[in-house]
């Protein structure tokens, strides 16, 4: 169990997210959840799930692709808590399309949210944590980042983009107690997922492609993050490590 300790996760209304900061919760966590204000009333619900397990949870909305928004965001949880000893950058979004024809609209969205937030939710943190020589920065990239599928071209690159950064900060803060270290996971089944989804002959297609033989549930993320955040990660830094129930073996 862990004690006195208080992470942020971001696009925690739902899914992935979702499961991680109760799963932190279950863990001993203090939390600060992080959504946009379109979905304020699932992120109550997961507050109420921490609620029960006897920790503190606390709310911010905010965009993570806006700055003027997540510094605010920074200035309230670190006003709450007086710290943030892990941050998860979680949230995310996935618009499909084929790269020919793709709107610049579509993939500027895709690249603010998913690249340009875990950066600046993470730069928004960073000072504190320096300050405090400890932090665990675990970033929800995918195995779209490394693999790919048609259709998601630009969510590839945004995932990418989000390991690069990881692999460099690592280094940057390393020498201050700091780590950051990514997350990919595989097929989950989401509101997100469901794109992957839908159609039966793709869902069997991604099952066969996995060792494991199935689709994966948001609880399959958590202990992975759980660990990357904890101390017994603590000279684990600038990896990526893949959740997908054996579907890239790299
Ligand atoms: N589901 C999968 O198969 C899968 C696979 C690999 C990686 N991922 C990644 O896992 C993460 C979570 O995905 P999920 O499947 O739970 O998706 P989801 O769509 O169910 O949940 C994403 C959450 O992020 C929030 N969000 C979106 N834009 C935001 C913004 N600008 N600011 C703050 N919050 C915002 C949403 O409101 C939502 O609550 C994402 O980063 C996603 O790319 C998912």
């Amino acid at each position: 169990m862990t004690k006195d300790k208080v992470a942020l996760v971001t696009g925690a209304s739902r899914g992935i997210g979702a499961a991680i900061a109760i799963g932190l919760a279950k863990r001993g966590y203090d939390l600060a959840l992080n959504d946009i204000l379109l979905v304020q009333d699932d992120l109550e619900n997961v507050a109420t799930s921490i609620q029960e397990t006897g920790q503190r949870v606390e709310r911010f909305l905010a965009d993570v692709s806006n700055k003027a928004a997540v510094e605010c965001m920074a200035a309230d949880v670190l006003n709450a808590f007086g710290q943030v000893d892990a941050i998860v950058n979680n949230a995310g979004i996935l618009i499909a399309g084929e790269m020919d024809g793709l709107p610049e609209t579509v993939w500027d969205a895709v690249m603010d949210v998913n690249a340009k937030g875990s950066f600046l939710v993470t730069q928004a943190f960073l000072p504190s944590m320096k300050a405090r020589k400890y932090g665990r920065i675990v970033n929800i990239a995918s195995i779209g980042g490394k693999h790919g599928a048609p259709e998601q071209a630009h969510y590839s690159a945004s995932k990418a983009a989000v390991m690069g950064f990881s692999r460099v900060l690592a280094q940057e803060v390393g020498p201050l107690g700091i780590t950051v270290n990514c997350v990919c996971p595989g097929i989950i089944f989401t509101d997100m997922g469901r794109v992957n989804l839908e159609d039966p002959q793709v869902r069997k297609a991604w099952q066969a492609k996995t060792a494991m033989a199935r689709i994966g549930e948001p609880d399959d993320v958590v202990g992975p993050v759980a660990f990357l955040a904890s101390d017994d990660a603590a000279f684990v830094t600038g990896q990526t490590l893949n959740v997908d129930g054996g579907i890239v073996f790299s």
